[in-house]
């Protein structure tokens, strides 16, 4: 039977050194989710994002993924490239494209993540190597058009506006076809419009890919309006749990936020 989370953190502490980055986590997602982890800067968001995704990991605790198959897996020290075929896909806080690859191109590394042939089967062009380079073409048309850059299919990505390079980077992470999409700022460094945009991505990502969505922003309006439930971390500790309204009425949240840089900046307004 399925189970009904698709990633199960438990008790997860990540040391390094003396520094403890993330200190007794717990977190659910349930599957299908727009789920949420907000924190102060250096709260340890990415330290979790990478141990979800096999770059770090912790010396505490165990993170189990259960895919829709119904397999389950421990992905404590398994490698990113293997954690990236169980269907857990990512972007990162700072861009990683090719910059002087094209958008059609970046977005086509992507699909050929997961496909069987290597560089030899590639050289020879194996018959397979033909069918995949075909579907790999037909899959990156579709995902380009799916996030809205069909349009500039052979745009160098370094020449993309900003937020277009953020779509870039998640059409290229749903190239390796996810049951879960972990997206680590995806907003950051956009304008309102772009935003607005991403947000309506994302949802749709969740709606009609029925992926589910880890996300870690620092926009309240943003992160409060695409949420269904959020965690909020501080100095690597889980200090709250709950849905946007929960959350912003929740005075360690308010006190953690009113103690950093990011005071104010708007745990208040719901109506993103
Ligand atoms: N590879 C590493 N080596 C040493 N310390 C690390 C490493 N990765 C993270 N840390 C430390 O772990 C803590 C949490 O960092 P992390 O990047 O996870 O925070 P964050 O919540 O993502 O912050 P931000 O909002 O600024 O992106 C910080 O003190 C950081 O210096
Ligand atoms: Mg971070």
């Amino acid at each position: 039977m399925t189970n009904d989370l698709i990633f199960d953190v438990a008790n997860v502490t990540l040391r390094f050194g003396g520094v403890t980055s993330l200190s007794g986590v717990n977190l659910q997602h349930r599957r299908g989710e727009i789920l949420a982890v907000i924190g102060p800067n250096g709260a340890g968001k990415t330290s979790l994002f990478n141990s979800l995704t096999g770059v770090y990991s912790p010396q505490e605790g165990s993170i189990t993924f259960n895919s829709a198959s119904g397999a389950s897996t421990s992905v404590i020290g398994v490698p990113p490239h293997k954690v990236a075929r169980l269907g857990i896909g990512r972007t990162f806080q700072a861009s990683r494209l090719f910059n002087a690859l094209s958008t059609f191109e970046n977005i086509k590394v992507g699909v050929e993540a997961r496909q069987k042939t290597g560089p030899i089967g590639a050289m020879l062009t194996l018959p397979r190597t033909r069918r995949e380079e075909q579907h790999s073409d037909e899959k990156a048309l579709e995902l380009l058009e799916f996030v809205g850059l069909a349009h500039r299919l052979n745009t160098p990505a370094d020449s993309l506006p900003y937020g277009d390079r953020r779509r870039l980077e998640i059409a290229r992470a749903l190239g390796t076809n996810p049951e879960v999409l972990l997206l680590d700022e995806p907003a950051a460094g956009t304008n309102p419009s772009e935003k607005l945009q991403l947000a309506e991505l994302i949802r749709k990502i969740a709606r009609e890919k029925a992926v589910s969505v880890l996300l870690i922003e620092h926009d309240m309006r943003l992160v409060m309006s695409l949420a269904e439930r959020l965690y909020v971390l501080n100095f690597g500790s889980v200090i709250a749990e709950g849905t946007p309204d929960e959350i912003r009425s929740n005075n360690k949240v308010i006190d953690a936020y009113l103690g950093s840089s990011d005071a104010g900046s708007a745990l208040g307004s719901s109506d993103a």
